[in-house]
């Protein structure tokens, strides 16, 4: 078959994006070296079938980041540290049949939106800091899912076939997305925040045009508290729809509790995360100081934010009191500066530091390295399934006594710009009987974690469900109030 003569394929985009002015990361030999029989494995004793057909239009994918921690009798115990979502980065480290999954998953998403001309918008992290823009070197993954998502709104046979255009078009001309037919809007998330507007009636717009839908969690819980939480939910379709708890960690570890204290879990899980949350300046320092003072080592995250900004470590119970205050400022100044968040992105979650392992073989290039492990849970039709992705690996060793950031920090991208290497050198693939033997992950250890986390986005789901105020879904609908419209153009 003649395949479509104006198609191109990911290896050339990759190939030829050098010669056009951004670089990209080719994940084909992550991807090469997963095992599909240990990946099959993986899925299957994880699935788990949705508690309803509504909960198809509710998720589609969310990363988990478990920290592992060693215990008794060579085991391990795991601790989720954040749940994620659509704006995933490293989906291509996956099998084919899954990404296909998820793509296919963004198409049947656009195609259910009702209105001939609807506007979704595709949001990319990267370019948080004008100082020090980052240009995203998986970029090349949230353009499939533009394709997969004109696919979707195409697949209507409603109206002109969907127009795809990036923020850098709509920036120099806003008249662009403003003209008739269905579009999906390609973005960094600080351009299309900057380009946010609140209708009187609750609508999102963008340059005037409503916007009907937003892909990548953090950015749907950015234009959220952007605009004072007075969106008309019932008019923004969100993937996921479980967005909150994939963007704000406090949230997040509030449902992880209630899903570990319901399962008779052991010893794999910790019975608590040991978390409280501030919503000001003054609440952060008295709580760091009193946890401090109480022996308790912790580590602060803001709201909404990613890679690595905004958490700081605080470990030593002597540290002076001003220099906690000062890093304590410091993570307030890079949200406010990366995410727009005028005043920092509050709330923060505070969270007990926990002791993770390093990389254990002597020899080893990232021997006494700590890591992480990421577990990507994503629908398959009715059903969820949990598959290991990658080991996100520190780019500095570890030494107990000195902790510098950069051996705290399992983030890919953290690491990769740190040392100025390939994203790659940092991470291995983990449906791989190496990786896991060099990690000392048993495979029954591996596949109790899988069934957790499909079983914690279930109950995440349930959650949103049940009790849609907890993921801000049920806030305004219609017409504002002359005092909300106010206020949300004074937040914007
Ligand atoms: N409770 C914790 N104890 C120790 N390290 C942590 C803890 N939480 C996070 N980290 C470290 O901080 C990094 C970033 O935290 P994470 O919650 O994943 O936020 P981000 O959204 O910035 O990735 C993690 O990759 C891990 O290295
Ligand atoms: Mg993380």
């Amino acid at each position: 078959m003649r395949a479509d003569p104006l198609t191109v394929s990911l290896e050339t985009v990759i190939a030829a994006a050098p010669m056009l002015g951004h670089p990209l990361e080719d994940r084909a030999l992550i991807r090469a070296a997963q095992r599909p029989e240990l990946a099959a494995a993986f899925r299957e004793v994880s699935r788990i079938p949705l508690r309803n057909p509504e909960q198809r239009g509710m998720f589609l994918v969310a990363p988990l980041d478990v920290l592992v921690v060693n215990c008794e009798a060579g085991r391990k115990q795991f601790h989720v540290t954040e749940i994620n979502g659509t704006g995933i980065g490293g989906l291509t480290n996956l099998p084919l049949d899954i990404v296909g999954t998820v793509l296919d998953g963004f198409a049947k998403f656009a195609a259910s939106l009702d209105a001939p001309d609807a506007l979704v918008l595709v949001a990319v992290s990267g370019m948080e800091s004008s100082k020090n823009p980052r240009q995203n070197k998986l970029f090349y993954e949230k353009m499939l899912y533009a394709e997969a998502v004109k696919r979707g709104l195409d697949s209507r046979g409603i109206g002109p076939t969907a127009r795809v255009l990036t923020m850098a078009q709509v920036e120099q001309d806003g008249d662009a997305v403003r003209s008739e037919g269905p579009a999906v809007v390609l973005g960094y998330i600080k351009q299309l925040l900057n380009a946010l507007g609140l209708r009187r009636d609750g609508r999102l717009h963008l340059h005037g045009r409503p916007v009907d839908a937003a892909i990548n969690d953090r950015f749907c819980l950015n234009a959220l508290s952007r605009l004072g939480h007075l969106v008309d939910m019932s008019r923004f379709h969100t993937m996921n729809r479980t967005f909150m708890a994939g963007s704000d960690k406090g949230v997040a570890y509030e449902l992880i509790n209630e899903y570990t204290s319901s399962g008779g879990w052991e010893e794999s899980f910790p019975r608590r995360v040991e978390f409280t949350r501030v919503h000001n300046r003054p609440e952060m320092v008295a709580a760091v100081l009193r946890w401090l003072r109480m022996g308790r080592k912790v580590v602060i995250k803001a709201q909404g934010t990613g890679l690595g900004h905004g958490v700081e470590f605080f470990l030593d119970p002597e540290e002076d009191a001003d220099a906690i205050i000062e890093r304590i400022d410091h993570s307030i100044r890079v949200t406010e500066h990366y995410y727009a968040a005028a005043g920092g992105a509050f709330p923060y979650t505070l969270v007990e530091f926990v002791d993770t392992c390093t990389v254990p073989r002597r020899g080893h290039p990232l021997f006494g390295h700590k890591y992480e492990v990421r577990v990507v849970v994503y629908r398959d039709g009715d059903d969820l399934c949990a598959v290991p992705s990658i080991s996100k690996i520190c780019s500095q060793g570890y030494e107990a006594d000195r902790s510098g950031r950069l051996s705290l920090i399992n983030n890919i991208t953290a690491s990769a710009e740190a040392m100025k290497q390939a994203g790659t050198e940092f991470m291995l693939p983990l449906c791989n009987e190496e990786t896991l033997g060099l990690l000392e992950i048993t495979r029954a250890d591996m596949e109790g974690l899988c069934v957790y986390c499909a079983g914690l986005i279930r109950h995440v789901l349930d959650q949103a469900q049940d009790h849609p105020e907890r993921f801000g879904l049920s806030g305004v609908q219609g017409a504002l109030s002359e005092e909300d419209a106010a206020l949300a153009i004074v937040r914007a």
